[in-house]
């Protein structure tokens, strides 16, 4: 089973995606993911991309479609998640020929539907911890540390993503606007899409998720 997580900014696709691997056995792709990896190289293309996602700005689709190829290979796993991509229509058509070519079928497309405001108050309040990863959001109730900016179980200064500011949100949110929620028609018109609420409590979208996913299982 292959599904796109195709939401703005902040809308949960992170959160949703460990979810469902959780209760599939599917691999999660998260292009975002793989990005903040490949920066650590420390070379002339990370440069570039840290520059780009500084600037909420889209990286290159050469770029994003060298590092996905690799790991759409994965024999291990029965189907993916994918979170953050395709981001744009030349990305999407790339997708559908890479799947061909694995003799594989795109299953279902989850767009995860959230008001630019309450996405603006969750990325600006997100915050992790650099080691346990736990993530903590000073403006969602239920999900803030006990001491602000303190991890509950370290003890350490929580850290935030360097993107996770509100210009940069903006930004974001208008490349999201203009280049990836064309991909909503794309898919609908292809039947493949399912609409949820991702305003809701997080349990509560995933509840509406495993439903969508047992009907195609
Ligand atoms: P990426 O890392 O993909 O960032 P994003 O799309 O902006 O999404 P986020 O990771 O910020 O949010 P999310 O939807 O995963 O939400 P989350 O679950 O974390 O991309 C970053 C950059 O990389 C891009 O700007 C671009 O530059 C580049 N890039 C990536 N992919 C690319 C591609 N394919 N092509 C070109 N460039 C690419 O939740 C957010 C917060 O809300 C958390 O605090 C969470 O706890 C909370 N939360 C989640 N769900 C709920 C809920 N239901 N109720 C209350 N709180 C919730």
């Amino acid at each position: 089973m292959n599904i796109i997580l195709l939401a703005p900014p902040a809308a949960g696709k992170g959160t949703q995606s460990a979810f469902i691997t959780s209760k599939y056995h599917l691999k999660h792709i998260s292009t975002g993911d793989l990005l903040r990896c490949a920066l650590a190289k420390n070379d002339e293309m990370s440069s570039y991309i840290q520059n780009e996602m500084n600037a909420g700005r889209l990286v290159s689709d050469e770029i994003i479609l060298e590092l996905i190829k690799n790991e759409l290979v994965d024999e291990s796993y029965d189907g993916v998640v994918l979170d953050g991509f395709p981001r744009n229509l030349i990305q999407a058509m790339k997708y559908e020929e890479l799947l061909t070519d694995l003799n594989q079928t795109l299953n279902c497309v989850l767009y995860l539907s959230i008001d630019k405001e309450i996405a603006e108050k969750r990325i600006v309040g997100r915050h992790t911890c650099p080691n346990c990863k736990r993530i903590y959001n000073s403006m969602v109730e239920g999900q803030k540390s006990l001491e602000e900016g303190i991890c509950d179980d370290c003890k350490i200064s929580l850290t935030q993503r360097s993107d996770d500011n509100q210009q940069t949100f903006d930004v974001r949110y208008d490349t999201y606007m203009k280049e990836t929620s064309p991909l909503i028609n794309f898919y609908s018109e292809k039947g493949l899409l399912k609409t949820l609420d991702a305003s809701k409590d997080p349990n509560e979208v995933f509840l509406e998720i495993q439903k969508i996913l047992d009907s195609i299982l």
